[in-house]
């Protein structure tokens, strides 16, 4: 029997911040799903570990944003992010989250076995200081001028411009992004992991050891991390809500998040293995394997091995692969600008689709550079691969043997030099999609899938049955039994990247699971019975992939109330609307009447105004693009009709709650949509 490997393989833990979207499913969760998918069939013992990310700047700051405790806003994440990973038969093995009581001992206990062997250093230095808010800023507290590339938005801990890590004292012109206030400096005491002591082994462990294993992106980011020099980093913060420091006399001190965050990797696996969970993590024969986005390159190849290694009992990751960015519709994927494709929408929109996205994202992962995702091309894959060249061969095969054979498995007669070389085309497929699939190349293991399916369709369109079954039954029974077996290699083989898919071939097949080492000669037998045929997929209609281009296009910022900037007007998802809108989507706009009381320029925005218009029951912030038609003195005291439930959206820093309606004719000319006479604030327009 073969030799039984073990792996440990994570996902990064998502931050429980918001929902869960394409790029994050397409840089750091479909490519371990395919692959522990594919070590599971292959009889391995693997653990696929992941959990919602619950502690830093990224949560205190949404659950202030949305009135709640961070404890609520978590748990209200947590949960969205876990179903929706679910949905998309992400086959986690756990899923967990950092504010389990498990995983804040573990970090305790890390924390103070490297505070014992004297890991850390401890220093009390000058921090920058919200004196209003009475707190430290660190990380995403404070934003700034970066010093790389000059973007004014950079955080403390990094710009999310040119990617540059950084540290609060490194921006020009600080300010809290709690008050909006200048910081001052004021002392704190904190515990450092000296990183450059970490440098010579280091570069022994990636720059020599894994220079011909690991991807190039991977190692080329932590060649340059290394060749910038190391610096010691904090690995504690002045903040309520994290992980406790276990040290006396720490009040108001937590872990720093990227201190606790990866060792969620080792509490998860304590949660589900209470009394084995070690061999995964402290035994040499275990491989670890960290999947996630490049953002998270550092931390994985560079802090967390620093962290493992000076620990001494834990195994270090025996590969990092890392994928590049998705982008949408050409642009990067924010969430705060709401660019995104949320896999909880998606579902609503498309419900039993799941794997046609997961066979998109897995075609366009961005394995060796980012790459673009757009609803037309998800459409083109869709109906040109998905459904004509997959399906198509299934729904062949399994209706021609249901109408010549009454859905029985024909006995096979004396097989062609051209039977024997598509028999021997299939065997390699399991090899080909294998190795592949151990080397992190996705893309091309789903193209060496799909090539089965291609040669299975180039078997029936040479032998074309559908004409030889008037002539020669015997020869159409070989035909259809190789097509037939053809369709069974394609459950099993499909299995890693469309779950769903594979388990519908199996179920029409009536075919028993298999192995990966067991898809070789016939699966299927003469004489068995098929099961019920289905569609393995439908066409996707201009009409859904059109709504999903307007969906995204309302989210744009618009330059004007009805024109849009000059980037959409040249992008692919410009113009598109239906024909009509049921009443129903219509209805779901709250339309209302407000006044506009103040109405200022936007600094460094030629076309936009800040406006504050008083809807009755609050005044909305409304960022519009309407500077050059109106100067704001002529705006205030008017009344507009206003979209008030349209999702808020930052523009150019500054949160815009609503859109005022206006309307343009061909001179360009713009004009407010007013009521014809005064109404109170508030009223709805219908
Ligand atoms: O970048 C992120 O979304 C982080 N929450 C990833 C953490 S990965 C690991 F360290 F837990
Ligand atoms: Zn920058």
């Amino acid at each position: 029997m073969a030799e039984v490997k073990r792996y440990t393989v994570t996902a990064a833990l998502p931050y429980a911040n918001g929902g869960i979207h394409l790029g994050h499913l397409a840089g750091a969760y479909i490519p371990p799903d395919i692959y522990v998918r594919y070590r599971r069939l292959n009889g391995d013992d693997v653990l696929f570990i992941c959990g919602s990310d619950e502690h830093g700047v990224p949560i205190t700051l949404g659950a202030r944003k949305e009135g709640i405790t961070p404890q609520q806003f978590v748990n209200k994440y947590h949960e969205l992010m876990k179903k929706s990973f679910e949905a998309f038969g992400i086959s986690f093995d756990i899923y967990s989250r950092t504010s389990n009581k498990v995983h804040h001992e573990t970090a305790q206990q890390f924390f103070l076995d490297l505070y014992n062997k004297g890991v850390f250093t401890e220093e009390t230095s000058l921090q920058y200081y919200d004196e209003q808010e009475k707190m430290f800023l660190a990380d995403r507290y404070i934003q700034g001028t970066c010093p790389n590339c000059g973007y004014e938005k950079a955080y403390g801990d990094q710009c999310e411009r040119c990617g540059t890590s950084l540290s609060p004292k490194d921006l020009k012109n600080p300010v809290s992004v709690l008050s909006g206030l200048p910081p001052v400096l004021k002392e704190t005491k904190h515990w450092y992991l000296p990183l450059q002591n970490f440098e010579p082994w280091l570069r022994e462990w990636i720059l020599d050891g894994h220079k011909e294993d690991w991807k190039t992106n991977v190692y080329g980011q932590c060649k340059s991390w290394l060749d910038s020099g190391l610096q010691p980093r904090a690995m504690t913060r002045d903040l309520e809500w994290g992980v406790k420091v276990p040290l006396p006399g720490t009040e108001g001190k937590v872990l720093y998040v990227w201190f606790d965050a990866p060792i969620g990797y080792i509490s998860a696996t304590k949660e589900l293995r209470p009394d084995d969970w070690e061999k995964y993590w402290k035994n040499k024969d275990t491989q670890l394997i960290h999947f996630i986005g490049k953002d998270n390159i550092v931390f994985h190849c560079i802090i967390f091995p620093s962290i493992l290694h000076a620990h001494g009992e834990y195994i270090l990751p025996a590969n990092v692969p890392a994928n590049e960015f998705l982008n949408l519709e050409g642009d990067k994927l924010s969430t705060s600008r709401n660019w995104a494709v949320w896999l909880h929408e998606y579902l609503n929109d498309f419900p039993n689709k799941q794997d046609e996205l997961r066979y998109v994202l897995t075609s366009i992962l961005p394995e060796t550079s980012d790459s673009d995702f757009s609803w037309k091309g998800y459409q083109t894959a869709v109906n040109s691969e998905l459904v004509s060249i997959l399906g198509n061969f299934v729904n062949r095969t399994l209706v021609l043997t249901k109408k010549y054979f009454d859905g029985k498995i024909p006995e096979p007669g004396e097989l062609t030099a051209a039977d024997d070389a598509c028999i021997r085309a299939m065997e390699e497929a399991p090899k080909k999609i294998g190795a592949a699939i151990e080397s992190f190349r996705m893309r091309e293991a789903l193209t060496e899938l799909m090539n089965l399916a291609r040669l299975g369709n180039k078997y029936l369109a040479d032998n074309e049955p559908w004409k030889v079954i008037a002539t020669d039954e015997k020869r159409v029974k070989t035909v259809l039994f190789l097509s037939l077996n053809i369709t069974a290699y394609l459950a099993a083989l499909s299995e890693p990247f469309l779950p769903f898919s594979s388990e519908k071939i199996y179920g029409m097949l009536k075919l028993e699971r298999c192995k990966w080492n067991e898809v070789t000669g016939f699966l299927l037998e003469p004489h068995h019975h098929l099961g019920e045929t289905k569609l393995l997929f439908e066409k996707m209609e201009d009409e859904p992939v059109i709504a999903q281009i307007n969906k995204l296009q309302a989210i744009k910022p618009k330059t004007t109330a009805g024109t849009n900037t000059e980037s959409e007007k040249k992008s692919p998802i410009a113009n598109p609307k239906p024909e009509s809108v049921s009443y129903d989507d219509f209805a779901k706009l709250d339309l209302r009447v407000g006044t506009i009381e103040a109405a200022v320029k936007v600094a460094k925005a030629d076309k936009l105004l800040q406006l504050k218009v008083n809807l009755g029951s609050e005044v909305r912030t409304i960022v519009s693009g309407i500077a050059e038609h109106f100067t704001p003195e002529s705006l205030v005291g008017k009344q507009v009709c206003v979209v008030a439930n349209l999702a808020p959206r930052k523009i150019k820093g500054i949160e815009s709650r609503g859109m005022i309606l206006t309307a343009q004719d061909e001179s360009g000319a713009l004009k407010l949509l007013q009521p014809s006479e005064q109404v109170s604030n508030g009223s709805v327009v219908s």
